[in-house]
């Protein structure tokens, strides 16, 4: 892969054989990237869709594990219905033009999120991207569509009720055994999370995920969010000190 001096430059500066295994992104900003320039909001909900494109290529290179991007959340069923239709094509057009290339790189689409409200045409073209990379090993790229944390913490409760009711587990809870009835269950924890767009939130999403993750948040609107962008975070990601609690032996 071809990259720029600046990218060069900063690739430099990383260590390759720490990159963060699984990393989770808020896009956002595409309204006010489409504003700016006298465009609608669909123009930059378009634009958005080419930075997906590039991310997935460059993280696949760059060799993390987990992509996981939060496209849609239960609030955004709050929007104009226009600007929900449109965000609903999205997936169906990036599925169709980019699912030949996933698949030959390796990488597996994977779902998190409640399909239920999801139009047909969206359950299809995530039906059909799940089922063309199933059997790859590469990157897993987690779209979270119609996703909150806490409607998936919620439902997470009520299927262990459900087990518990069934016999099917013991009265008894562990963090790990919970973990384990989320969207996530299976995949490690994100170690790095990015937000574009200038908001410093969480927004619901991943709350009980994102326990131990470094946050790294960007003005840079999510159309605008390039190679550059997602090396600096690395970088920065590198620099910081994860002490999951505890502390160095050289402070006892
Ligand atoms: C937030 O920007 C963005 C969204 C609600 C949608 C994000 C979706 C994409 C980037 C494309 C998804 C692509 C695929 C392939 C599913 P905003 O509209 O809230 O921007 P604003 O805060 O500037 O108004």
């Amino acid at each position: 892969m071809e990259l720029t001096l600046r990218e060069e430059e900063i690739f430099k500066e990383i260590d390759r054989t720490r990159i963060p295994g699984h990393v989770a992104m808020i896009m956002d900003g595409n309204g006010r990237w489409a504003r700016e320039r006298g465009l609608p909001r669909s123009a930059g909900h378009r634009q958005g869709v080419e930075t997906v494109r590039e991310v997935v290529r460059f993280s696949n290179h760059l060799g993390i594990k987990v992509l996981t991007l939060f496209a849609f959340s239960t609030e955004n069923w709050r929007r104009p219905p226009q600007e929900i239709d449109f965000l609903m094509s999205l997936p169906e057009q990036y599925l169709q033009s980019e699912l030949p290339e996933l698949v030959r790189k390796n990488v597996r689409v994977k779902l998190m999120g409640d399909p239920e409200r999801l139009p047909a045409k969206v359950k299809r073209a995530i039906a059909k991207g799940l089922d063309a990379t199933a059997g790859n090993s590469g990157m897993i790229l987690n779209f979270a569509l119609n996703y909150g944390a806490r409607m998936e913490i919620v439902r997470a409760v009520q299927a262990v009720l459900e087990d518990l009711q069934k016999g099917k587990i013991r009265p008894a809870i562990s963090e790990k055994s919970f973990a384990a009835y989320l969207y996530t269950a299976g995949l490690p924890d994100p170690d790095l999370l990015i937000r574009t767009g200038g908001e410093f939130r969480i927004s619901n999403f991943l709350l009980w995920q994102l326990a131990y993750s470094e946050l790294w948040f960007t003005p840079v609107y999510w159309p605008d969010f390039g190679r550059v962008h997602l090396l600096q975070a690395i970088r920065d990601f590198q620099q910081r000190e994860r002490r999951f609690g505890r502390i160095y032996p050289e402070q006892r």
